[in-house]
This record gives structure tokens, sequence and C-alpha cells, in this order.
């Protein structure tokens, strides 16, 4: 397996995305958005390279091991393969192992920087035989884009046009079987066309605090980071469910007992460095909290709309959607409902624990709740100060 070319393909990748969130901000420490350059390359060393290897996500596992010992020997291209789930969970990971496990290269892209029609035609007719093609973010890939990708994995062809104006025709040229290997966190964004062109769909689910810890462990080993097994369960518990979570907690925590201690890490010291990034005991975050806060205080523990809560805490609803909230729901603090985000008693209480001031939340049994319903004039007021403060910019 030719494997160089992969992670300069992540790099380009990266330097590609366009900085769309908070989570690319370096001083980010519990959300799991994209990497920084750097971060890869640890990342990298990190990331199991095997199935084997690989801990958690026992069903996946499972299927994969079948879907790809069976293309193996049939010695075909494996069925195409879309992976969905909130970031940071191994959905990349598991694309570099479902092309090492079979043997083939990887070439990996995203949905966003393939812009032209054309882009993903050159990049199809550059793989080899069952090579793996990893779109990233595909929920992203624009509309004539995915047109060119239907024939593409269904028949293994794409069509191009030749000539302009009348004279114009469409040749159909074929391709080297292949797989793709969709990831999203977003399935719902995806449309049934390109949905139904993948024969296997897997869903990553937040890892269990064991497999955290065992995550930490195997990590520590790699970095050849002394940690005892206390402070393995002090990062487990504020790992969001994440491996790339805990992994970039691990690695912070190293600098914090290399600076202030011996460098071996045993619970003061993950403790220590926990309270120093501002990281609660549930793992979150000066961001959660501003947005538990804001929906508890400024309006009445909800029901309110994304893009009113979006304003108030100067975040993209996108980041909020796809990077917050999921924990917050996951955790039990936050609901969704049809009228809209609801925070629930189990976020007043923790919120209540760490100082806040609890509003007494709304009680509403309407069902048309509108977007600004539920805001306070405090609140309103700071939205649409914003708003109209960024118009003026
Ligand atoms: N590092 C990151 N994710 C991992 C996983 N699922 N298993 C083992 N190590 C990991």
């Amino acid at each position: 397996m030719r494997v160089e070319q992969v992670f300069e393909t992540r790099r380009n990748l990266l330097d590609s995305r366009p900085m769309q969130d908070a989570s690319q901000e370096p001083d980010r420490h519990v959300t799991a958005g994209a990497l920084t350059v750097e971060e890869v390359a640890v990342e990298g060393s990190l990331r199991p390279r095997s199935l084997a290897d690989y801990i958690g996500q026992a069903a996946v596992k499972q299927n994969l091991e079948i879907l790809l010992a069976a293309a193996r020997q049939r010695e075909e291209a494996a069925d195409h393969v879309l992976l969905f789930g909130p970031p940071g969970l191994g959905k990349t990971t598991l694309a570099n192992i479902i092309a090492r496990e079979l043997g083939v290269n990887l070439h990996a892209t995203s949905g966003p920087a393939i812009e032209r029609p054309g882009d993903l035609a050159a990049i199809l007719t550059n793989l080899d035989e069952r090579d793996v093609l990893f779109i990233d973010e595909i929920h992203r890939l624009n509309h004539s884009v995915e047109e060119i990708l239907y024939p593409a994995m269904e028949d293994f062809a794409i069509d191009v046009m030749i000539g302009r104006g009348p004279s114009a025709r469409s040749l159909r040229l074929g391709l080297k079987p292949f797989t793709v290997v969709g990831a999203t966190t977003r399935a719902g964004r995806i449309g049934g066309p390109l949905r139904d062109r993948f024969g296997a769909v897997y869903r990553l689910d937040y890892y269990s605090q064991d497999e955290l810890a065992t995550i930490i462990s195997r990590s520590a080993g790699i970095l050849g980071v002394d940690i005892d097994t206390q402070a393995v369960d002090v990062l487990a518990r504020r790992g969001r469910g994440t491996p790339r979570v805990v992994n970039r907690l691990l690695r912070r925590v190293r600098d914090y007992a290399q600076i202030r201690s011996d460098g071996r890490i045993g619970t003061d010291e993950a403790t220590q460095a926990m309270n120093a990034m501002d990281i609660d005991d549930e793992g979150l975050d000066t961001t959660d909290r501003r947005l538990l806060a804001a929906i508890v205080q400024k309006f009445a523990s909800g029901p309110v709309g994304g893009a009113a809560v979006a304003a108030v805490i100067g975040e993209e609803i996108e980041t909020i959607e796809d990077v917050y909230e999921p924990y917050l729901l996951q955790l039990g603090f936050l609901d969704r409902t049809p009228q809209g985000r609801v925070a629930t008693e189990r976020a007043r209480g923790h919120l209540r624990g760490l100082g806040y001031e609890i509003p007494a939340p709304r009680k509403s049994d309407r069902t048309d709740a509108g977007l600004w319903d539920g805001m306070t004039a405090e609140g309103r007021a700071e939205a649409e100060g914003r708003a109209e403060s960024e118009t003026v910019a």
C-alpha cells in the first residue's frame, strides 16, 4: 500500500478548508473540530492502523471486517462505505484503515475542496484499481459534482462533454473499479440518490468512558507518557466521548506535568490542568457553558431557535449544530424540540453547581413558538445589536 501521499493529501485538504468555525482556534481543547496542521502529525502517530488496534465501535468494526474480508477474497473493490457521526469519532481513521486492510492506496479529499465537476473527474481518472477515495464532509459536495459521482460510483464511468454548442456530444469514460468512503457529520444533509449508492452505511457513536480510558492508555504508551489509572479516568470522564478530544487533553496534561512537576501525571496534575483550561467535570468548556447559560438565562431555558442562540453567543449556527450541540444532547443537557432548543433540568443543575444564576424556566404548551419567542428584552437587544454591528462592519 502506498500511504506516503495520504498525509500529503490530508495536509492539502486541511489547508484548503475555509476557516469556518471556532473549533479551528488554537486554544480550543475539548471540542473535536478540525485539527491544526501540527496536530495532524501527532494525531497520525496515535491513530490505530488496523481494525485489530481500533478500540470501540464494536458493531461497525464487526461489519467492516466482513465487508473487507469478502472484498479481499473476491479480489474486487469493496462496496462504497458511508460513515457518519459527530466530529472526532474516527471517520478519517477508519478510511485509512479500510485502505490499509485492502492493501490499496487512499486518496483523501473533501466536499468543499472539489469545486468543479472537472476536479472530481481528474481525481477519478487517477485512481488505480480498487483504490479508496475518501471524501470528507461529503454533504458539502456541490450539486454538479455530485452528478458526476453517481455514475462513477454505480457504473465506474463518467460522462464527459466533448466540444461546445450544437456539435457538443457526451462521451462515456470507463474508470477502474474503486471504493468511495464518504464521511459526514450530517447524514440528514445527504440526498437520497447519493446515500443509495453506498452499499454500507455506518453510524459512529460516542465512546464509553472505559473505551476512552483504553485509548488514553494506548496513546500514553505511544507518546511515552507516565500517567496513572486515576488520572486516565479524570481525562476519560472529560473526554466528551471522543478520541480526538482525549488525545488532545492528554497532550496538554503532558505539557502541564512537564512544566509544573516531574512529568508524571497523577490525579492532581490531571485535575489542575483541566482547571487551568477551564474544562469542568463534565468536559464542558467556556463556549459550551456560554451556550447553555444563554439558553437558561436569556431565553428562560427555551425553547429557542438556533439562530437566536448563535447570535447571542457569537458563533456560527453550523458550528453550534455540528460541534457543540451533539455532545450536550448526548449528555442530556439539551433537548431539541420542534419549537427549538430547550436546556434541561440537568443543565440547570450543572450551571447552578458552578455558581450561575438560574432563572425559572418558561412553562409553555404553545406549539408555534417562533424564533425570538422566549427571549428576554435584554437578550433580544443583544442579539439585534450584534446583527447591526456585523452589518456596519
Ligand atoms: N485513537 C484514536 N481513535 C482510536 C480508536 N478508536 N482506537 C484506538 N486508538 C485510537
